[in-house]
């Protein structure tokens, strides 16, 4: 069994009291989901996702924006979680307290059956007014073929895609329970992400300054990983399942 928890790091983690999982975008990467990092692909490869994914590129190309989303809603629509986001689920049920705190917007923790998911940076599948911020619904959605919608709600408002575009602040909800997460967990892992994005790279420190033990999961080293305890070199899909067949073996044994 590759990637394996150290047996110090196993024991500690089966006697958290709350272990908070960290993700990014190399979470959703086995289901099919390419990471902000990855190249654009067909008629996106001219654009960078922070020349799309900001207010003021809505503002000038909304249709060119929002068409963008609809692509990446359909990736989304395709994607499977995989034995990773599975092994989440098994360790939630055998530690009691895992709160998942994600920056990805696809949905996939929630798909794969974990409760309470904390999503830093909204939810691809979700649309809200771009004026009012009042969530709208699919099929106001679908009775228009406006690209974007208009809002129901406010005249020369358009549909948006409900996630934090850059330079938007985050939901305060969201960020507020991913740090009291961050601050009770005595178990963190750091899953998929470059650990370079404020404030989400932030959230693993102030584990570690409560004391909690740090583990990355990455096939990659990154800012973060000199402050781990350990640092697996590997797929998310392959490293968390390892843990969580780990885990079992040590709650039979
Ligand atoms: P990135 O695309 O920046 O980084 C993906 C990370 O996943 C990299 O460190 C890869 O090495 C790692 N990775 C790739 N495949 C993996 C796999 N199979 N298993 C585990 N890890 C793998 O994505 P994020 O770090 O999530 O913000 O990016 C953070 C934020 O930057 C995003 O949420 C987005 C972007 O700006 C907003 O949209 C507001």
């Amino acid at each position: 069994m590759p990637y394996r928890l150290e047996q110090s790091l196993l024991e500690k983690l089966l006697k958290a009291r709350h272990v908070m999982v960290l993700t990014g975008a190399g979470m959703s990467a086995e289901s099919g989901i390419p990471t902000f990092r990855d190249a654009q692909t067909g008629m996106w490869a001219q654009y960078r996702p922070e020349d799309l994914a900001t207010p003021q590129a809505f503002e000038q190309h909304p249709a060119r924006v929002w068409n963008w989303y609809e692509d990446r809603r359909k990736m989304v629509r395709d994607a499977e979680p995989h034995a990773g986001h599975l092994a989440l689920v098994r360790m939630a049920a055998i530690l009691g307290s895992v709160r998942i705190v994600t920056q990805n917007v696809d949905g996939l923790h929630q798909l794969a059956g974990s409760k309470r998911v904390v999503e830093l940076h909204g939810n691809i599948n979700r649309s809200k007014c771009s004026v009012s911020h009042r969530p709208i619904s699919r099929e106001w959605l679908q009775d228009s073929d406006e690209q974007p919608p208009p809002s129901p709600y406010v005249k020369h408002g358009k549909a948006r895609p409900d996630v934090v575009w850059f330079g938007e602040v985050l939901p305060q909800e969201a960020l507020d329970e991913a740090m009291a997460a961050a601050s009770h967990c005595d178990f963190c892992f750091s899953v998929g992400t470059t650990s370079l994005v404020q404030p989400a790279a932030g959230l693993p420190l102030l584990a570690l300054q409560n004391g909690a033990a740090l583990v990355e999961i990455n096939p990659v080293g990154t800012p973060l990983s000199m402050h781990a305890s350990q640092c697996i070199r590997g797929p998310a899909s392959g490293a968390l399942s390892s843990i969580a067949d780990q885990l079992t073996g040590l709650l039979n044994a």
